[in-house]
């Protein structure tokens, strides 16, 4: 085992900080194209098209994975259906690709379809989200730190609200994907021990159009008794707002609301005072992904997982930041 480092990982501006932990081998060498001079096959399982964050990660993919750098994208997005995306991959091995790049809906259920890549020899490289799987079933993660997200998201709300009785709503992202799951457990254990009370906790599958209809259901069911709502991606957060303001209130005012991603809508709505701190994801892993790609199928060593450096904003900071935005 190696111990931590940080590798400069270059985005559209400025430097990505990226913690890689523990060397692992390349996984598997790959068929053919990685050591011949020939183009690397790709099959890319993206999740579907959820989200602001989603497009920009799809993008950040599409222009890493580019034939000026060497590869052959085969891409799918799989509309957020766990089982279309473990066909997706299926098919993948079947065409005999050199490298799968998976962004995993949710945790679970991954285990025969891996093992199926290892018996064909093709490495599997974990983007974004990860698995419940072993280890040794894929070559590398690159992704964001979920739980740290969430623990900063609760730390600014037990800091500002929670010495008051404060009730609080949550829109949940996608049930089951790892992004979900570790913000939870980072933002609660965040609050244990405040006077925030959680009224009620639902999916919106982080999508805006989802956020809306369940933050609707919140209004109607819990009314003005609503202070807070912590959203774990803009888009729920953006279709909440929505909500608020067709229920009369006043989004950042009346219910004050912390939202996870900094996606462009999302930080022009934290610049307008609509929403109180946004935490930052970085969707930028493209260019590190690919890195670590042409590394695993000319059979080098790579470490089992980057980690991106995260930021997170209130209303001033953003208001700096907003026009250089990168997504
Ligand atoms: O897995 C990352 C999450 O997925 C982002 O926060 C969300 O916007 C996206 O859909």
């Amino acid at each position: 085992m190696k111990a931590n480092k940080i590798i400069a990982g270059i985005a559209l501006v400025g430097a990505i900080a990226f913690t890689a932990t523990g060397c692992a081998g390349a996984g598997g060498g790959g068929n053919a194209g990685g050591g011949s001079g020939d183009k690397i096959t790709v099959g890319f399982a993206q999740t579907g098209s959820e989200s602001g964050w989603r497009s920009a990660n799809t993008e950040s993919m599409k222009e890493a994975f580019s034939e000026a750098n060497g590869f052959n994208l085969v891409f799918n997005a799989a509309d957020n259906k766990p089982e279309a995306q473990i066909a997706a991959v299926r098919s993948f091995i079947n065409q005999g690709v050199d490298a799968i790049v998976l962004a995993p809906i949710v945790s679970d259920g991954w285990d025969d379809v891996l093992k199926e890549a290892k018996d064909a020899n093709i490495p599997v490289i974990l983007e974004d989200r990860t698995v419940s799987a072993s280890k040794d079933l894929y070559a590398s993660w690159i992704g964001l730190d979920f739980k740290k997200e969430g623990e900063t998201a609760g730390t600014w709300v037990a800091d500002n609200f929670g010495k008051t009785p404060t009730n609080l709503v949550v829109l949940e992202g996608t049930t089951g994907s790892s992004a979900a799951t570790d913000r939870a457990t980072g933002f609660n254990d965040a609050i244990k021990g405040t006077d925030i009370k959680v009224l009620d906790s639902q999916t919106g599958n982080f999508t805006r159009a989802d956020g809306k209809t369940v933050m609707e259901g919140f209004l109607q069911k819990y009314g003005s008794q609503i202070n807070l709502l912590f959203a774990h991606n803009d888009d729920m957060g953006l279709g909440a707002l929505e909500a608020i303001k067709a229920a009369g209130l006043k989004p950042g005012t009346d219910i004050k609301i912390v939202t996870i991603d900094a996606v462009k809508d999302g930080m022009t709505a934290l610049s307008n005072g609509e929403f109180n701190y946004i935490v930052e994801c970085n969707p930028l892993l493209g260019e590190k992904t690919a890195e670590v790609v042409k590394k695993v199928v000319a059979g080098e060593s790579v470490d089992k997982s980057y980690i991106v450096e995260d930021q997170a904003f209130d209303q001033e900071q953003a208001k700096k930041v907003l026009d250089s935005r990168p997504y």
